[in-house]
């Protein structure tokens, strides 16, 4: 395993260069083929990571945990409420004493203006890798996982000039966060896709990422362009990822977020919308997908869906990541 990735924090894909991301595919790739033969790859055995969830997951914490299983190590599934978090301790001291006791950090937190900040205050406590499972801003392990599932799709090689959306749709279920398409345009155009990002116009993005998301374009010799427009961004698309959000940046009031929200129920992948992308258009979300709303199941269910592509590559992208950050030549120290 490559040692410079040893004891390296994963908290926005932005802080690893695009080499060592491909270190981590290359990675991912090798344990994905071995998982199908059925060869057992206990190379962190014997070494702890601790999950703390503020929040439900079925994907991150079930990959995570069967990952880290796979790698002969044991993964403590942890809550606020089981911790002295709920009697106010602070991350940078959670983060201090769970280093003495384990190997790496992972943490949910998608609390709005909070979680990333709590993710690298425990950061700054931590001796080990803090592992971000999602935040207000960013959810790196979710977009990883996705570009895995692309390159799978079209070639690692073939990706330039791919038109990759990001688009809004609507979903009645809960105001979603920001980091999944805020994940997504700050990775996909490092690696050769233009990516065109639609949303009505109460739904921006955070704007300090929208500005690195063009600059990670610019020297990617890539494209990243915003449109309010979802047919039009859907045109020619080689990819389409279409997934709610809510309208943070316009209003907190969450009855008012439902209601500009509901203004906006057309915005559905359905049959018409695919038919406007590529032949080739890969359908994408992270789930879960708020089936009739965000997408029709004629869509979701189609022979274009990779939707469980993407959540079956969480596993292994994943468990590279621990595999190349928590071991290498400092293992010993740990
Ligand atoms: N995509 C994703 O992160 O799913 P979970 O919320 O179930 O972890």
């Amino acid at each position: 395993m490559e040692d410079r990735l040893a004891r390296r924090h994963f908290i926005t894909t932005a802080d690893w260069k695009v080499e060592e991301l491909e270190q981590l595919f290359q990675t991912a790739a090798d344990f994905k083929e071995r998982f199908k033969r059925g060869e057992l790859t206990p190379v962190l055995q014997n070494l702890t990571l601790f999950m703390l969830f503020f929040e439900q997951s079925t994907r991150t914490r079930n990959s995570f945990e069967a990952g880290m299983t796979q790698l002969g190590g044991h993964a403590h599934d942890l809550t606020p409420d089981k911790m002295q978090i709920s009697h106010g301790e602070t991350p940078y001291d959670t983060g201090a004493v769970l280093s003495r006791y384990g190997h790496a950090i992972g943490i949910r937190n998608c609390f709005w203006k909070l979680g990333n900040r709590y993710i690298r205050d425990v950061a700054r406590g931590a001796s080990v890798p803090v592992f971000n499972l999602q935040c207000d801003w960013y959810h790196p392990c979710q977009a990883a996982a996705d570009l895995m599932t692309v390159r799978e799709r079209f070639g690692a090689e073939e990706l330039r000039g791919r038109k990759f959306v990001v688009s809004w749709a609507y979903a009645p279920s809960y105001q979603k966060p920001l980091s999944v398409p805020q994940s997504l345009i700050l990775l996909m155009p490092r690696f050769g896709m233009d990516v065109v990002l639609a949303h009505p116009p109460e739904f921006s993005l955070r704007p300090e990422l929208l500005q690195q998301a063009q600059g990670l374009a610019k020297a990617a010799g890539t494209r990243f362009e915003i449109v309010h427009d979802m047919d039009a961004a859907f045109e020619g698309a080689h990819v389409v990822y279409p997934k709610s959000w809510g309208c943070m940046l316009h209003t907190e009031d969450l009855e008012e977020s439902a209601a500009v929200a509901a203004r906006y129920k057309s915005w559905i992948c359905d049959d018409s919308r695919m038919a406007l992308a590529a032949s080739e258009c890969a359908y994408m979300h992270c789930l879960p997908a708020d089936r009739g709303h965000e997408v029709t199941d004629a869509v979701i269910d189609g022979s274009q869906s990779i939707v469980f592509d993407e959540a079956e590559n969480r596993l292994h992208v994943q468990k590279a990541l621990m595999a190349l950050t928590m071991t290498g030549d400092k293992r010993g120290e740990y």
